[in-house]
């Protein structure tokens, strides 16, 4: 971890991004933060669509997002936090990375990298998706 960032904080910003959450029709807010080896700090949030196969996990926007603005820096930990509008007090309840996101995460981070979930703690990635997919 970059010193002047711990996973805590990285937590911390996950869960202000599910703010920016575009989430009408499961309102169910995703918020997601990268941290980067050059310090920067990219958020993501879920964003559905009417047509709901196009929606898009806040995990995904934030790495997809980080690897377009920052394309020469490593992805060192990820955080993300989740919750439902509709049902505030389940919002403690665990909510673990899907699939595809832990897919994509392997495309961009290290195995080693730290995964920060929101009520779990830390894992690392490999711990997560121990074995992926890849080319
Ligand atoms: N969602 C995420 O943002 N990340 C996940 O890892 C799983 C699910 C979003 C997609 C959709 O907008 C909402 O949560 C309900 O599935």
């Amino acid at each position: 971890m970059s010193s002047a960032h711990d996973i805590g904080k990285l937590g911390s910003e996950a869960r202000g991004a599910r703010s920016r959450a575009h989430a009408p029709y499961s309102k169910f807010r995703v918020g997601a933060a990268v941290l980067l080896d050059n310090g920067a700090v990219v958020l993501g949030a879920n964003v559905e669509n009417a047509s709901y196969g196009l929606t898009c996990c806040a995990e995904r926007i934030a790495l997809f997002s980080a690897k377009v603005q920052h394309p020469a820096a490593k992805i060192v930990a990820l955080a993300v936090s989740a919750g439902d509008d509709e049902h505030p007090h389940e919002g403690e309840r665990t909510r673990m990375p899907c699939g595809a996101c832990r897919q994509v995460m392997v495309e961009f981070m290290a195995p080693t990298a730290q995964v920060w979930i929101d009520g779990v703690g830390t894992q690392t990635l490999g711990e997560l998706l121990p074995a992926p997919f890849k080319l």
